[in-house]
């Protein structure tokens, strides 16, 4: 039997705030707005769905999906530009890493283009608002089915 597929969606500080912070850039979808749009993206599948504006936390459960997680969407928010924890902590993880944002942070004032996130992440998805979550949980479920088929044609072929 296969495993069941897990993804974690994790978000980091302010995002509690979505809809009412600087709607001009992050848009009016709530983060329940957006929890939603996951839940009917994961295609059955489950999804953990988190924020926190405590970055100890976010480590804490980044070492939760080590356990429990077939891939991760992280929206870190401010932490990506300058967590060297956070960038620890996901290097720990084997499973899939998809680093998602509202906004285009390359597009932005310089302090948001460095990422911690990017470098042990499989990709980026950034720039489309809350249809960036919808992508970044597509991309995350591939990454697991490739994984899972590459495991099953291997197991063929011994
Ligand atoms: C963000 C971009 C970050 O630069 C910013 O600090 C956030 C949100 C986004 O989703 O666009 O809080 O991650």
């Amino acid at each position: 039997m296969p495993e069941p597929t897990v993804l974690y969606v994790l978000n980091g500080p302010n995002l509690n705030l979505l809809g009412v912070r600087e709607p001009e850039v992050y848009g009016h979808a709530t983060l329940a707005d957006v929890q939603a749009l996951c839940e009917a993206a994961a295609d059955g599948a489950t999804v953990v769905f988190r924020q926190t504006n405590h970055e100890g936390e976010l480590i804490d459960w980044i070492h939760e999906a080590r356990e429990k997680a077939s891939a991760l969407v992280l929206n870190a928010a401010a932490w990506t530009h300058t967590s060297v924890a956070l960038h620890d902590a996901l290097k720990t993880l084997t499973i899939p890493i998809v680093e998602c944002h509202l906004s285009n942070p390359a597009a932005r004032e310089r302090f948001r283009h460095r990422s911690y996130v990017s470098p042990v992440a499989a990709g980026v998805v950034s720039g489309f608002g809350s249809f960036s979550y919808e992508l970044a949980v597509k991309a995350a479920l591939r990454l697991v089915q490739e994984r899972t088929g590459a495991a099953g044609r291997s197991n063929q072929t011994t």
